[in-house]
């Protein structure tokens, strides 16, 4: 679609200024970064995104049928950002529920799906995206958890290509979510799927439960294997690690 791309140096965060002004955007409108001074994260957490190092966007899209759908529509978003990923020749890539992007099993990447319910029941959503490009050792140092970052696989690929292969998967992921629901990409998710029959923790608040990850459900629920038979999680509040 035509939908504007806007640019800027240095912001705060590109969720929170679309958030900010959600009458202002058309669906798949974006805007991108070089650089955020406060990225948000997951679970409230804080987001690093110093000068260069990673690709920083959000897209703008709404929903008629709310924000049901969303669940299921942060995973499609993870299938088409390997998609497009893929589509540049990088290797290696999997997803781990709900929205995290890894390489080589570390974390390349995240995603950051921000909702408002408006009147009628639309719901507006703010799709973010990091995805590190080039970490210095010193900002790998300081990471929480083992990190990625595109450079590791000799491939040439420039910023302005990745942005446009990334912005036309999504916005293409966005409409076929729109007609089939993620059914149209469970087949995608179930290949990329991580921890895929493999023994896991879910942190559960202060609750730590163990069993076999048997991938998700229609709806997008995670599924675990433990001795009392399959048990359904529904997102939220919850941390995937392995055992
Ligand atoms: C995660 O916790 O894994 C999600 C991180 C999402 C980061 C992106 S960077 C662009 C957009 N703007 C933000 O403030 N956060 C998202």
């Amino acid at each position: 679609s035509g939908a504007p791309v806007h640019t800027c140096a240095v912001i705060d965060s590109t969720n929170h200024y679309m958030m900010a002004q959600l009458d202002r955007w058309q669906k798949g409108e974006c805007v991108l970064a070089e650089m955020q001074t406060a990225g948000r994260g997951r679970r409230g957490r804080q987001w690093h995104s110093p000068f260069g190092s990673q690709f920083i966007m959000s897209m703008y899209w709404r929903l008629d049928d709310g924000p049901g759908a969303a669940m299921g529509l942060s995973l499609a978003i993870g299938v088409a950002v390997v998609r497009a990923l893929e589509a540049q020749g990088y290797h290696g890539l999997s997803l781990k529920w709900p929205n995290d992007i890894y390489m080589s099993r570390r974390k390349l990447a995240g995603i950051l799906v921000e909702m408002s319910a408006a009147v009628g029941g639309l719901c507006h959503l703010v799709i973010g995206i990091g995805i590190n490009l080039n970490l210095s050792d010193e900002v790998i140092a300081q990471l929480d958890q083992p990190c990625a970052h595109l450079a590791e696989q000799p491939i040439m690929v420039d910023r302005n290509r990745l942005s446009a292969a990334v912005i036309q998967e999504l916005r293409n992921a966005l409409a076929l979510f729109e007609r089939q629901g993620l059914s149209a990409f469970l087949t995608e998710w179930n290949r990329l799927d991580m921890f895929m029959q493999q023994p896991v923790k879910v942190l559960l608040g202060e609750q730590v439960i163990q069993g076999i990850y048997c991938g998700i459900d229609t709806e997008g629920n995670m599924l675990l294997q433990d001795k009392d038979g399959v048990r359904k999680f529904v997102g939220g509040e919850i941390s995937l690690r392995a055992d």
